[in-house]
C-alpha cells in the first residue's frame, strides 16, 4: 500500500487515518468560519517604524520575492499576537498536494518553504550593565529573577500543566481528551472557563488529527522536534540540521493540515531530554520566528524556596543551572524555566516524572502522586509563582496511579483555589506582557 506521507522519520500513516484528514480537510473547508481563532488573547500588532498596524492573522507580503510555483515563497511579515513575524508564505493552488480532488480554494500557508530562515541574524551581544527596571519594561523585556510588581493577593496563581512527546490514539483518549478536549470532569478555571494545557509535540508516531483537536479546543501545540532529535549546536556547521529538527515538526504539520492559522500558532519549544543545542538552538528559534523556549532548568526553589518567573534573553545570565544557558542577547526572545520538583526524598528533578514518589515511584498509591502533587502546588503557591506541571502522558501508563492522582489533585485545586488558573505558556506569556489582577480577569473572563 502507497502511502502519500512517507517521510524521514515519521511513520506512514495508515491510510485510513489519511481519510480521516481529508475528511478534516472537507469539513474545514465548509466550516471554516467555527475555525478561526479569535480570542481575547490575541492582540494586534501596532504600527512601528513606519509600518502598518496589523491585526492578528493579518500579513503583508513583498510580492517581488518570490511566486508559487517554487518553493522560494513570498516574504511576509505576519502579525501573530502583537508580534511581526518573518515568514516565507506560499500560496497552495487547492488544498492538498497530495489529491487534486480536495477543493479550489486558495490556502495561504506561512512557514519557511525551503526550511533555512530568510536571513540570519547577526549575533547580539549583552548589553554591559545589569538588567532593571529602567532598561528592561514590559511588553517585551523581564528580567531574570523579577516577579510582576502586583501585591501576593492580586497575583494569580498560574498553573502551566504541559505534555511532551508524541500523541498517540490511547493516551488522547483516555488521558488528554477527558480534561482538555471534552472536560468530562467538569472542571473549571475562576471565571468559568475551561482548564488549558500545553502540548510539547514532537512527530514521531503522533495522530496528528488528534494534535489538531486538542489545539481547537483551545489548548497550545508547542514545538518539540520533528522525531525528538537535535544536533549538539556546538558547532555553528550543525545551524540548518537543527533548523530541519525544529521547523520539521511544522513542516509535517503544514503537509498533514494545510491549516495555515494552526501552524502559524506553534511558536514555543523544548528541547528534548532537555538537552539544548547549545548557542545555535537559540539562533536558530530567533531567525525562524519563534517567541519563547522552555527547555532550561532552575534550581532556584530548591536553592532558595522561591522559583523563578519567566524572563526574557535580553541580559546576561544572572545564574546557569543548566548544562548551557545562552551567551549572547536575544531580545524579546522569552524563557519559560522548568522549575525543579522536590520528590518525597527531598531530591530534586527537572520535570515531576524523574523524581522519588512514596518510596518508590513504581509502588506509590494514587494518595502519594496527589500528596506529591499538591506538596510542589503549595511550594509555589507561597509566592503565587507560576507551578511547572512539566510532564509527560506516559507517565500515566508507567505508572497508572499517577493519573488517579492526577485527577484527584485538579479536582482538589479546582475546588479549594479560587485564585488558580490553569494556562498555557501562550496565555501565561500573555499575562506577563499585559499583567492584571485576579479580579480584572474574572471581570473579562480573561481565560474564555
Ligand atoms: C527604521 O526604519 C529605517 C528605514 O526603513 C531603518 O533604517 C532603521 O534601521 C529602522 N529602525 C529600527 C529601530 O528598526
Ligand atoms: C517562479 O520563479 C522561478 C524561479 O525564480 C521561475 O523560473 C519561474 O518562471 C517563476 N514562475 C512564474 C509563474 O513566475
Ligand atoms: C566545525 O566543523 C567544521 C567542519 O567539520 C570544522 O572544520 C571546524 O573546525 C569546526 N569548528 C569548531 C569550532 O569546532
Ligand atoms: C544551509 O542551507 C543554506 C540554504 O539552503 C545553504 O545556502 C547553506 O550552504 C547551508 N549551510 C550548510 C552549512 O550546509
Ligand atoms: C521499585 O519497584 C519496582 C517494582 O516493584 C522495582 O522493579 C524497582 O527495582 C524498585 N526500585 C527501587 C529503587 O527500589
Ligand atoms: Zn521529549
Amino acid at each position: 500500500m502507497t502511502c502519500g506521507y512517507v517521510k524521514k522519520d515519521r511513520k506512514c500513516l495508515k491510510c485510513m487515518e489519511l481519510d480521516v484528514i481529508r475528511l478534516h480537510f472537507i469539513l474545514f473547508l465548509l466550516l471554516s468560519p467555527c475555525c478561526s481563532v479569535t480570542s481575547a488573547n490575541y492582540n494586534d500588532c501596532p504600527a512601528s517604524n513606519g509600518s502598518q498596524t496589523l491585526h492578528h492573522g493579518q500579513k503583508v507580503c513583498d510580492t517581488q520575492s518570490g511566486n508559487q510555483t517554487n518553493d522560494q515563497g513570498v516574504h511576509c511579515t505576519l502579525c501573530y499576537s502583537g508580534h511581526l513575524l518573518n515568514r516565507r508564505c506560499y500560496t497552495v493552488p487547492g488544498i492538498n498536494r497530495h489529491n487534486e480532488n480536495l477543493g479550489t480554494s486558495e490556502h495561504i500557508l506561512c512557514y519557511n518553504p525551503d526550511g533555512y530562515p530568510n536571513k540570519r541574524v547577526a549575533p547580539t551581544p549583552y548589553p554591559t550593565e545589569d538588567c532593571n527596571t529602567q532598561n528592561c519594561k514590559l511588553p517585551d523585556c523581564f528580567c531574570y529573577g523579577a516577579r510582576p510588581s502586583l501585591s501576593l493577593y492580586d497575583t494569580p496563581m498560574f498553573v502551566v500543566v504541559t505534555f511532551d512527546d508524541g500523541i498517540y490514539i490511547d493516551s488522547y483518549q483516555h488521558q488528554l481528551r477527558p480534561f482538555f478536549v471534552d472536560n468530562d470532569y467538569s472542571l473549571f478555571n475562576p471565571d468559568g472557563c475551561r482548564l488549558k494545557s500545553t502540548f510539547f509535540v514532537s512527530m514521531d508516531n503522533t495522530v496528528t488529527p488528534k494534535v489538531t483537536d486538542l489545539w481547537k479546543a483551545g489548548n497550545e501545540i508547542s514545538g518539540h522536534t520533528a522525531d525528538h532529535g537535535l544536533p549538539s549546536g556546538l558547532n555553528d556547521t550543525d545551524y540548518n540540521a537543527t533548523v530541519e529538527a525544529i521547523d520539521g515538526m511544522r513542516r509535517i504539520l503544514v503537509e498533514e493540515t494545510y491549516d495555515s492559522n494552526f501552524v502559524n500558532s506553534i511558536i514555543g519549544f523544548r528541547a528534548p531530554y532537555l538537552r539544548v543545542a547549545h548557542e545555535t538552538q537559540y539562533k536558530v528559534l530567533r531567525d525562524l520566528g519563534f517567541i519563547y523556549d522552555t527547555s532550561l532548568v532552575s534550581k532556584s526553589l530548591f536553592r532558595d524556596g522561591t522559583p523563578l518567573w519567566p524572563y526574557t534573553l535580553d541580559y546576561k545570565y544572572k545564574r546557569c543551572d543548566h548544562k548551557f544557558c545562552p551567551q549572547d542577547s536575544y531580545p524579546g526572545m522569552w524563557e519559560v524555566p522548568l522549575n525543579v520538583w522536590v520528590g518525597d526524598d527531598q531530591d530534586y528533578c527537572s520535570m515531576l516524572d524523574y523524581c522519588t514518589v512514596g518510596h518508590n515511584s513504581s509502588t506509590a498509591s494514587a494518595k502519594q502522586w496527589f500528596e506529591y502533587f499538591l506538596r510542589n502546588f503549595e511550594l509555589s503557591y507561597l509566592t503565587k509563582t507560576p507551578l511547572s506541571f512539566y510532564t509527560h502522558a506516559h507517565l500515566f501508563d508507567v505508572h497508572p496511579n499517577s493519573f488517579q492522582g492526577f485527577i484527584q489533585w485538579l479536582q482538589h485545586i479546582t475546588k479549594h483555589y479560587k485564585d488558580a488558573w490553569f494556562v498555557t505558556v501562550q496565555q501565561l506569556l500573555h499575562w506577563m506582557k499585559h499583567p492584571l489582577t485576579h479580579q480584572q480577569m474574572l471581570e473579562i473572563k480573561w481565560g474564555c
